[in-house]
């Protein structure tokens, strides 16, 4: 490509270059950037270009230190204007000479220590002649808040007096306080704010809106609902940046798309197309095919905001598919934190056609104090076309707008939440201190098989996707930041592949002696063995005169050394979780490795699903144990600070205390020192056939995603109650998640369902769960969901069964009609648009013939498998 492509570069970057050193600082466009603390002109990624602020016009005798920045965070976007800083001990005022009214003004920040200058100090306020942008600012505090490296402040502000005078100055309250900044930019805009019929959002009254046209506006959030992220590079009316709405969805709810490849993107003369770039009107997040479930629920965004201020929400909107062409097709409420905003939204009305482009805006006051969730839903309209219950959203904006007397734009800083695992010892409380005898790895002997080789612990030096959504036990879907980002970059290896002398943490993790075990299993009694495999065996034992523990004693010939032995406890002892098996301790005497787990009396998940005399789960404890072993999987994934794939997802690895609380187990012993990557760990394969990954089986590479399909087998087993393998059945039924995903898009799936369940699942929650096992056993990991998004929607599964019961008539609807009501009901909803995975069948057939009877009675350890596969696993 490109000689000439070159050339043309090449000459618009001089043409660039020059506009710039003519206008003394880019003032011929308006714009101006700093890039404070520089010591040469520079370009950023978006191929502008960014003055130095030494003895530039708007800081002739700039005072304060240029720093610069000794470590580039490879999250930054660019280097400029990150790099390198300003940064003042006392006030400071730039001043910028403007010819336009309204403008973005744009701080950018990369909080991290220069030279002497701890970021703990940077402590400081923002502001104009009359407006307080940021006050008492911590900088270091708010970038962890959000998990991000660094920090851009969008403000839009009305200069009327020709000058814009921006103002740092370190906070009095704080010894040692510092102000800084790593780059201003100035982009003029016309009158953005101002629309025809902007609504102030009042209880449920609805009264036209208008703002003084000098009021200043701070960008919360600026979000490509359906879409990708935006770079300012590609946004070239104002160089915004537009975030991907999913970290804020409430569980990653609803289905994204694109426009129909034939439709032009038109902008209506209400809309300018400065408003927004054609990139957020092409793409959309709507409900989901399913009119039914779409019914039952809101499409929900949280969006953490400042109380005490006004804000500003801009919807964009932009009908991108066909059949969607007429009016009150779809139509759709918007509520705005529960207060309706709109009552029937129709974009085809607004707009005046599919691929036409609308905006509303309204006004809504947010009391309280501190930082407060926002909560925007949109819920279908009832009298619009049935089929199409739907909602839709392109782009979302949403703008604080400044509160007077005082001129104030200025939140608080954010509270830092305590860290998930941050005192593994106890506070966590999700472990031992809660429940008196959780069970340990055990259950009737068949299963209870902890093969050596549970989990893989990738080090990710941090978090790429700083905005991941997280979630705490017991604490409704909020994003939860990762607090941890500091000190993984450099500490995250050492947990777990560092170097290591032998000093087990007593305070994480008993240890016991040899004696004391002995004691515990009446010195190895063959009477109180659970179960077997290859590394040992698993005993009941009683300690501390009644406590029912599981003891594993690994057999010395194991090929895991006594380093690695080491290096597992420690880590296992800090993993505790409601939904996890908590190791208790371990005996390393007498070159003994042995580990004592919670004991789980109602054993495997496995033992109450089939081939079984116990009586059968209901539905309800189904769904509860499925959402039990999602949420531990989901903390092994997002919960601890190196991400944990546990390998070897199945219905005997969960296990169940008295309580029936549903516990991951056998997440234990890895081999260490895995290739360490960001995305994926290539190793030798690993897991127990029926239930294997085929991508990781086809590429031996590894992700949080090989666990999401065992899992999603695992939905399969519960749903249907037959084993993952069933090697006496006909060809195509051997691999249970192979004949349920055929049965599934062929709408059959209610015909091979566990006999007792029929019946007894309510309609909406069975499309709910079967589409939810069916994303998970997708061919490509690409197209799983997350084990967020998993947990998210069982449990919204468990909320459609919970709340068709409550309208008990379902039931006698089911069983008066003779065929299944579920299979009706699935054959009306459309497939997902999302792209589909094509079937498993070669590795499944190779994997069914060949191991299978072994592995489908539950008698095997997996270790068998990985060294049949493993050419040198012997
Ligand atoms: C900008 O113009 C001022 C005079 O108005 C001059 O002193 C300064 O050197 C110029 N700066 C740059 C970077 O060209
Ligand atoms: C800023 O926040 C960080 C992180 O919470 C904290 O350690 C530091 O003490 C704070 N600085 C000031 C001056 O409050
Ligand atoms: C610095 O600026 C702050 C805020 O604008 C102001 O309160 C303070 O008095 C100023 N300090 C000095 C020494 O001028
Ligand atoms: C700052 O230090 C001085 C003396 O060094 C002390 O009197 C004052 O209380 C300190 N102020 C704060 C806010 O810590
Ligand atoms: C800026 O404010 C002035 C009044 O102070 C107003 O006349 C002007 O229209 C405003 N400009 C914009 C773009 O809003
Ligand atoms: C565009 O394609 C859709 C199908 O994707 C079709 O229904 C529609 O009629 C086409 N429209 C035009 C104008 O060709
Ligand atoms: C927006 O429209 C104007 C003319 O109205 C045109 O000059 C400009 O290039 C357009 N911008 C974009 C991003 O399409
Ligand atoms: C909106 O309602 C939900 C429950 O339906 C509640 O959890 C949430 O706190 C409410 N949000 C606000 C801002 O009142
Ligand atoms: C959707 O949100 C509105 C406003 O908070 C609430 O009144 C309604 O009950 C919700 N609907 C559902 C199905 O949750």
């Amino acid at each position: 490509m490109a000689f000439s492509t070159l050339l043309v570069n090449l000459s618009l970057l001089a043409l660039v270059s020059l506009a710039v050193a003519a206008g003394n600082s880019s003032t011929t466009s308006g714009q101006i950037l700093l890039n404070c603390g520089a010591s040469n002109k520079n370009d950023d990624d978006s191929g502008r270009t960014w003055d130095v602020d030494t003895a530039s016009m708007f800081a002739p005798s700039v005072k304060g230190v240029a720093a610069t920045a000794l470590y580039q965070d490879p999250s930054l976007p660019s280097k400029v204007p990150f790099m390198t800083a300003r940064i003042f001990t006392s006030n400071y005022t730039y001043s910028f000479p403007v010819n336009s009214d309204r403008m973005f003004l744009r701080l950018y920040f990369y909080p991290i220590a220069y030279g002497n200058y701890a970021v703990s100090n940077a402590y400081f306020s923002v502001t104009t002649r009359n407006l307080v942008l940021l006050n008492e600012f911590n900088a270091s505090q708010t970038a962890l808040a959000i998990n991000s490296a660094y920090l851009v402040r969008e403000f839009s502000v009305n200069v009327s007096t020709g000058s814009l005078d921006l103002t740092f100055a370190p906070s009095a309250h704080h010894n040692g306080s510092y102000a800084f900044v790593n780059g201003i930019e100035i982009v003029p805009t016309p009158d953005i704010f101002t629309a025809a019929d902007t609504r102030f959002v009042n209880g449920d009254n609805l009264a036209p809106f208008s703002f003084s046209p000098d009021t200043s506006f701070q960008t919360m959030y600026r979000l490509n609902v359906g879409g990708q992220a935006i770079s300012r590079r590609d946004d070239s009316e104002f160089y915004r940046s537009w975030d991907n709405d999913s970290p804020y969805i409430f569980g990653g709810s609803g289905v994204t798309f694109s426009k129909d490849a034939n439709l032009t993107i038109e902008y209506t003369s209400n809309v300018p197309n400065y408003t927004a770039p054609v990139g957020v009107y092409d793409t959309a997040r709507s409900m989901g095919p399913t009119a039914q479930i779409n019914l039952n629920y809101n499409l929900t965004w949280i969006l953490p905001v400042d109380a005490g201020f006004s804000y500003l929400l801009r919807f964009h909107f932009c009908e991108i598919q066909y059949p969607i062409i007429k009016e009150n097709q779809r139509s759709f409420f918007i509520y705005i934190n529960n207060q309706t905003a709109q009552q029937q939204m129709d974009v085809i009305v607004w707009s005046g056609g599919i691929g036409r482009t609308a905006y509303t805006d309204y006004v809504i006051i947010i009391a309280g104090s501190g930082q407060v969730d926002m909560w925007v839903a949109l819920h279908p309209d009832l009298s619009s076309r049935p089929e199409y219950f739907d909602a839709i959203l392109n782009g979302l904006e949403v703008f604080k707008l400044q509160a007077y007397g005082p001129n104030n734009l200025a939140g608080l800083n954010p509270p830092l939440l305590p860290k998930l695992d941050a005192n593994p010892s106890g506070a966590s409380g999700a472990g031992k201190s809660k429940g008196a005898a959780i069970g340990g790895a055990v259950g009737g002997f068949a299963v209870l098989l902890i093969a050596f080789f549970g989990i893989c612990v990738i080090c990710r030096g941090k978090k790429k996707i700083s905005k991941d959504p997280g979630k705490s036990e017991d604490v409704q879907w909020t994003p939860l930041s990762d607090y941890s980002r500091t000190q993984s970059t450099t500490s995250g290896i050492t947990a777990t592949t560092g170097s290591h002398t032998s000093i087990l943490p007593s305070d994480l993790c008993r240890h016991f002696s040899f004696s004391e075990v002995q004691a515990a299993t009446n010195n190895f009694d063959q009477a109180f063995l659970l179960g077997k495999g290859g590394f040992g065996n698993v005993y009941m034992g009683e300690i501390d005169s009644g406590t029912k523990v599981a003891i594993k004693r690994c057999n010395p010939m194991s090929e895991q050394g006594v380093h690695e032995f080491q290096t597992e406890i420690e880590m296992l002892s800090k993993l505790r979780h409601r939904h996890l098996v908590s190791l208790i301790g371990y005996c390393e005497d007498r070159s003994e490795m042995i580990l004592v787990y919670d004991y789980m009396s109602h054993g495997t998940l496995r033992e109450h699903l089939y081939n079984t005399k116990n009586p059968p789960l209901s539905w309800k404890q189904r769904l509860e144990i499925c959402i039990g072993a999602a949420r531990g999987l989901y903390y092994l994934h997002t919960g601890v600070k190196e991400t944990i794939i546990h390998r070897d997802v199945k219905t005997t690895n969960i296990l169940l205390d008295d309580k029936w609380v549903a516990k991951v187990s056998d997440f234990g012993l890895s081999k260490t020192g895995p290739n360490v990557d960001n995305t994926h760990v290539s190793t030798v394969v690993k897991g127990s056939f029926g239930y294997l990954d085929p991508e990781y089986f086809r590429r031996q590479q590894l992700s949080e995603k090989s666990d999401v399909y065992s899992f999603g087998v695992v939905l399969f087993e519960v749903l249907c109650a037959r084993p993952a393998l069933s090697p006496s059945l006909p060809k195509e039924q051997v691999s249970l998640a192979d004949w349920a995903l055929r049965c599934q898009k062929k709408g059959m799936l209610g015909q091979i369902i566990d006999p007792w369940l029929q019946g007894k699942i309510t309609p909406p929650c069975f499309i709910k769960f079967a589409e939810t096992a069916e994303k998970c056993v997708a061919d490509h990991s690409i197209n799983r969901p997350s084990m967020g998004d998993v947990l998210w929607s069982l449990e919204f599964a468990l909320q459609l069964q919970e709340s068709d019961e409550d309208n008990s008539s379902f039931i006698e609807e089911t069983s008066s009609s003779g065929a299944s009501p579920l299979l009706v009901t699935r054959m009306q909803s459309d497939e997902p648009s999302t792209g589909t995975s094509t079937t498993t069948t070669t590795t499944m057939s190779i994997t069914g013939r060949s191991i299978a009877s072994v592995e489908s009675d539950g008698l095997t350890p997996s270790t068998i498998f990985s060294q049949l596969m493993h050419p040198d696993g012997r």
